[in-house]
């Protein structure tokens, strides 16, 4: 959560530090600022809301200075207020700041004590004052590091000096922090992406390291602050390319680009010739894997949860799954034949990193189904499955889903190759029809025109359920969470089956229950469930693969995707979920890509 941007030049950086703001807004939207040096003089602009705001201020009153340091913001200690934005400066130092500092609150108390004054809620004054206080006797990387020790928690730091007019420096505990190389100009930055249209050379900060730009030179530091060379890579041409074309946002093209993202990493698994899979290198025998436990947050759990449904149909392997941010407080018993695996679309999200961490400190092994490859926890991972969905900018995750559950998928019919748990025809049978998915998809969306109807049955609706049985369950807590994140109207998924248990209580005259009910083994279920919510006057929608029941005077929309086999179904059934949301979304007039609260890559706890 939050972007950071740097740039020491030997030309105005502020032009270039608010394009690449723009392009860090997914991290965050609350508040945006920069700091830019002239005449050793910290010139601080900022605002609340979004970058736009900031672009105009710059625009009224433009900002000189060849070097210089951006932000944007996703509160988390103190409001989303123009005080609270970053940079915090003081009159020697400036910082923007990604991350959280745990004992922010006494470090404050120990500078106040020494008659220091805090102007912010922020936990990032604490950093600026710390290292205005250490440059007294100190240069500045000596101040940092100091500084740096007396800091807990995770965070990501941009700083610039007012006496030191040509350095920026970096550092990295915990959030993601890259460096990217030019002539006469180099750059800091939270990913590559904001970088991207600057540079194509870029270095990855790992935790503890620390980094001094100037506009001609980089060098490198470790936690003992000794010098260190890093590795540089070249981001390929179509590598972050990003940008909605003709769509109206990022999350409708991401949602009608899923048939070719789809496709794409089909074609990177799937070996036509041989019929069969290319994933090898696993990081344990798969006949002895013991326990198979899987990890993510959000939708990435959700991915998580329906591949337990197919591990456990698929294959003779015990399955776990946990939500990252509970796994990583348990009292876990580790056992080196259990393979780890942890799902998440950025790679960089806190409770699914550290989930990770503890797993590699009980030396077990660990694979990650990820799509940003050079995040932190694909570089953590032994093991690396890409999803091959690009970029994912619109906050709600749509195409990362249906990457994450292809993965899933190949990867359990893998194992089961490998573990004999599947017959030779089925497997192939299987791999056949996941070829058919990139065009199933495409139909799929084609039950947008039909849900553009039915969402306007939600502008008035005082909440909605989603139920599914099975593989279909998962798929309703993702249909939920994607119509409250966007369209902030109440949402529940549920198990059908769960509903006597109390949920039942909710149902009253006109409340949307979607039902999700593909032809499976708990088809004819699912239908009594349907009747028991009828009777209480539930409105439904009802949403299946199935050539039966679309038409009844009980059911209020009935839409249909194609059938490939039982397993496919939750990929193909997401769709008119998604599309469901982004119209209840678009009718509220919402903010699609970025939605209030939220911001893409959550990097806090
Ligand atoms: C999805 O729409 C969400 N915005 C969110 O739940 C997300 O999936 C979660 O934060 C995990 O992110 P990750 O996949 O980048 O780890």
């Amino acid at each position: 959560m939050c972007g950071i941007i740097g740039i020491a030049s030997n030309k105005p950086v502020s032009i270039n530090i608010i394009n690449s703001l723009k392009k860090l807004e997914y991290r965050g939207y609350d508040s945006a600022g920069l700091a830019t040096l002239t005449n050793n003089f910290i010139n601080e602009k900022k605002c609340s809301g979004r970058v736009e705001e900031l672009e105009k201020i710059l625009f009224k009153t433009p900002s000189n200075g060849n070097i210089g340091i951006g932000h944007v913001r996703w509160a988390t200690h103190g409001v989303a207020n123009v005080i609270n934005a970053h940079p915090h400066s003081s009159e020697q130092v400036s910082v923007v700041h990604n991350g959280i500092i745990e004992n922010s609150d006494e470090i404050k108390k120990e500078l106040e004590a020494k008659g220091l004054k805090f102007k912010s809620q922020t936990d990032t004054e604490v950093i600026t004052l710390l290292i205005t206080e250490a440059l007294k006797n100190s240069n500045p990387l000596d101040s940092v590091f100091k500084t740096l020790n007396k800091l807990h928690g995770s965070f990501a730091l941009g700083i610039l000096f007012k006496n030191f007019s040509d350095i920026i420096i970096g550092a990295r505990r915990g959030s993601p922090l890259a460096v990217g190389y030019s002539n006469g100009e180099n750059y800091l930055g939270s990913d590559s992406y904001a970088l991207k249209s600057m540079t194509n050379k870029i270095s990855y900060l790992d935790d503890g390291e620390v980094c001094v730009l100037s506009k001609d030179n980089v060098n490198f530091y470790d936690a003992n602050q000794k010098k260190i060379n890093k590795k540089t890579h070249i981001l390929s041409e179509n590598e972050n390319i990003a940008d909605k074309g003709e769509y109206k946002n990022f999350m409708s093209k991401e949602i009608f680009e899923q048939s070719k993202t789809a496709k794409n990493c089909i074609n990177e698994y799937i070996d036509s010739l041989k019929r069969d899979i290319n994933i090898y290198d696993f990081p344990l025998d798969p006949k002895k894997i013991n326990k198979i436990i899987l990890i993510g947050c959000g939708t990435a759990y959700h991915s998580c949860l329906v591949a337990k449904y197919w591990l456990e149909e698929l294959t003779s392997i015990d399955i776990e799954i946990d939500i990252a941010s509970e796994f990583r407080y348990r009292r876990l018993k580790f056992n080196k034949n259990n393979l780890y695996i942890f799902v998440s679309q950025s790679g960089e999200t806190a409770d699914t990193a550290a989930a990770l961490d503890i797993c590699k400190k009980n030396k077990v092994k660990t694979c990650s189904i990820i799509n940003v490859v050079e995040s932190t926890i694909a570089r953590n991972s032994d093991w690396v499955l890409p999803i091959h969905a690009g970029p994912e900018i619109g906050v709600a995750s749509t195409k990362a889903f249906i990457g994450q559950l292809l993965v899933l998928f190949i990867l359990s019919l893998k194992l089961a190759k490998i573990r004999d748990d599947i017959d030779e025809k089925i497997y192939e049978k299987n791999i056949k029809n996941l070829k058919k998915i990139p065009v199933s998809l495409q139909e799929s969306l084609k039950t947008e025109n039909n849900i553009q109807v039915m969402a306007k049955e939600f502008l008035k609706a005082k909440g909605s359920m989603f139920l599914g049985r099975g593989s279909s369950y998962p798929i309703a807590l993702e249909g939920a969470l994607k119509l409250k994140e966007l369209s902030y109207l109440h949402a529940e998924g549920y198990p059908a089956g769960e509903m006597k248990h109390g949920p039942l209580a909710l149902i009253e005259e006109g409340l949307p229950v979607i039902i999700i009910a593909p032809k499976d083994k708990y088809f004819e279920k699912t239908l009594s469930n349907m009747q028991e919510v009828i009777a209480r006057g539930g409105k439904i929608f009802f949403i299946t693969d199935n050539k039966k029941i679309i038409a009844n005077d009980n059911i209020r929309f009935g839409l249909r995707v194609p059938f490939l086999n039982n397993l496919l179904s939750p990929i193909l059934l997401t769709i008119p979920l998604q599309l469901l949301a982004y119209h209840v979304a678009l009718l509220k007039n919402c903010d699609i890509d970025k939605p209030r609260n939220l911001a893409k890559s959550v990097t806090v706890e």
